[in-house]
C-alpha cells in the first residue's frame, strides 16, 4: 500500500473519531526508528507523533543518551489514529493498521528500532512476555533489531525508577548504533 494514502484511511472505526491520521515524522533513512502505541490528544490535533508531554520526555532522554534529536529519528506508532480517551488500541485496530506499518518498514533503511510500551513491544517482537522481561533485550526480526523499552507515559506516571530503566535500554540502543 502507498503510505501517502494513509491520510484518507477508513480501514477501522478510529477513522470516525480521529482529527488527523498521524502517519510518521522524520527521515525514512534515519539510523534509529522509534515506534509508539498510538497518537494521543496533542498528536491527533498536531498531526505528528510524540509532540505532547510523553514526546518531550522521550526526546530529552534520546538527546542525553544517544546525542540525537527528534529530526534524526523516524518516529511513528503501531496505530496511526487516536483511540478515544487514549485507550489501548484493540486487536482489530492494530490488524487494520498493520499494512501501513509494513509499507513504512519497506521504506526504512535504518536497522535499529526502539519500541515504546507493551503494545509496540508485543506487536513488533511477536512476544507476549511482560515488559519487565522484554525491555533492553534486542530482538532481530524482519532484518531489523528491535529494542523494547517502557512508554514515556509510564515514566511520567511512575517517575525516576522507570526513567533509569529507559536510560539503560537506550544505552543498549547506543551500542547497536555504534
Ligand atoms: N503516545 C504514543 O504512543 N504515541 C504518540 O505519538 C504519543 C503518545
Amino acid at each position: 500500500m502507498d503510505i501517502h494514502s494513509a491520510n484518507e484511511c477508513t480501514r477501522c472505526a478510529l477513522s470516525q473519531t480521529r482529527t488527523t491520521v498521524v502517519v510518521g515524522s522524520g527521515p525514512l533513512h534515519a539510523a534509529l526508528i522509534v515506534i509508539g502505541e498510538a497518537p494521543g490528544k496533542s498528536e491527533d490535533e498536531g498531526g505528528a507523533p510524540f509532540i505532547g508531554r510523553s514526546g518531550q520526555l522521550l526526546f530529552s532522554l534520546i538527546n542525553e543518551e544517544l546525542k540525537m534529536n527528534r529530526e534524526d529519528c523516524y518516529v511513528t506508532n503501531v496505530v496511526k489514529c487516536r483511540p478515544p480517551d487514549n485507550r489501548t488500541p484493540l486487536a482489530p485496530e492494530i490488524a487494520a493498521c498493520a499494512p501501513w506499518l509494513e509499507a513504512q518498514r519497506a521504506l526504512w533503511s535504518g536497522q535499529v528500532v526502539l519500541t515504546l510500551g507493551l503494545t509496540a513491544a508485543r506487536v513488533m517482537t511477536g512476544s507476549k512476555a511482560p515488559m519487565k522481561d522484554l525491555h533492553g533485550i534486542p530482538v532481530v526480526r524482519h532484518n531489523l533489531t528491535f529494542v523494547p523499552t517502557y512508554h514515556p507515559a509510564a515514566a511520567l506516571r511512575q517517575g525516576p525508577s522507570v526513567v533509569a530503566v529507559m536510560r539503560a535500554d537506550l544505552a543498549v540502543v547506543r551500542g547497536l548504533l555504534s
